[in-house]
């Protein structure tokens, strides 16, 4: 099959990209490169465009026209921080770029999508697991693009029998190949390890959560197993019968931010104790997926350790 990946040089991106290519699917990468590695996606035919500029639809659709089967959407601002300082251009790149891919699909009849959605949807929810019934309040603007981008693709649905899964993540990390790591400083493990190399001890913000040790549980979901996730949501696009379109992805386990801390010692060889600091506005004590419904519809589950996380993510960036 023929797919495209919009943010395919990214992260998570170019790890779907690696597995399609290697079950023989033909890949077409669409990135403006603002975060993107063009080295992690070798020879795959590359569309350097940003989603959301002026004349995006044009050239979208001249992409498309290439018997393109499927999309799968992970082109998106990620940045929770910027999204609060810059909510207007969050709302026109992660909306604004999505309603012209949805255009362009319509326009050349592909009618197959994967969404990168996020668990950021779900803002603080209080239930240690959440299911995709759980009620979304998303607490910033990033959260909240990735909601109105799955009421998008429901609307989609209904209009004009568009077949899409939206696939929430719960915190990714890992790496499937030392050249795909992850190499934005953004999430937990990463933070560590940089403090680590900067002979700097790691930052735990409250240790007086309602949780087992009283730091924040979270979860951790290795990359390969998401990306396997979107060949598993593909498959489940062709079946007649979809009773979901809204799944979650992770393990089911949550890690409080100590277990980390201490599989990150385990793996790098360094002793070191944290700086315990207040808590921070907005981080909820529990967020961990329950995956029954992935597991029951689209027969995926991780495979995955926590171990397996920190051990190929340190891995890569030595
Ligand atoms: N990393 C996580 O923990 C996580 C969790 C939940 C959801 N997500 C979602 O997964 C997707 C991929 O995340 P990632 O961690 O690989 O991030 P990333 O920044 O590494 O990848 C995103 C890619 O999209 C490209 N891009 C961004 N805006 C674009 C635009 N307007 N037009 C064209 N290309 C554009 C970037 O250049 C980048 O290569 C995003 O949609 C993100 O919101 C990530």
């Amino acid at each position: 099959m023929k797919v495209l990946v919009t943010g395919g040089a990214g992260y998570i991106g170019s790890h779907v990209v690696r597995l399609l290519q290697q079950r023989g699917d033909q890949v077409l990468v669409l990135d403006d490169m603002s975060a993107g590695v063009p080295a992690r996606i070798g020879d795959a035919v590359a569309h350097h465009l940003d989603l959301a500029a002026p004349g995006a639809h044009d050239a979208l659709v001249s992409i498309l026209r290439n018997d393109v089967d499927a999309v799968i959407h992970l082109a998106a601002r990620k940045k929770v921080g910027e999204s609060v300082e810059l909510p207007e251009w969050y709302y026109a790149q992660n909306v604004g770029g999505l309603a012209t891919l949805l255009s362009a699909m319509r326009d050349t009849s592909v009618n197959r999508l994967v969404f990168s959605s996020s668990a950021a949807t779900y803002g603080m929810p209080d239930v240690p697991a959440v299911t995709e019934d759980t009620p979304c309040a998303p607490i910033n603007p990033y959260g909240e693009t990735k909601l109105v981008g799955e009421w998008m693709v429901a609307d989609a649905a209904r209009a004009w029998g568009l077949r899409a899964a939206n696939l929430r993540y719960f915190n990714v990390a890992g790496a499937g190949w030392p050249d795909l790591a992850d190499t934005a400083v953004a999430n937990l493990i990463p933070i560590v390890f940089a403090a680590l190399k900067a002979n700097t001890v790691p930052i735990v913000f409250g240790n007086d959560y309602p949780t087992p040790d009283g730091s924040c549980v979270r979860d951790y979901v290795h990359v390969l197993d998401l990306a396997d996730a979107h060949l598993s949501a593909l498959s489940y696009l062709d079946r007649e019968d979809r009773p979901h379109s809204t799944f979650n992805v992770g393990t089911g386990t949550g890690s409080s931010v100590f277990e980390v801390l201490a599989e990150v010692a385990r793996v790098t060889g360094v002793d070191f104790t944290p700086d315990i600091q207040d808590r921070r506005a907005g981080d909820p004590p529990y967020l961990a997926a329950d995956v029954t419904r992935i597991r029951e519809t689209l027969g995926w589950s991780a495979t995955k350790t926590l171990h397996d996380i920190v051990d190929s993510a340190w891995s890569a960036i030595q």
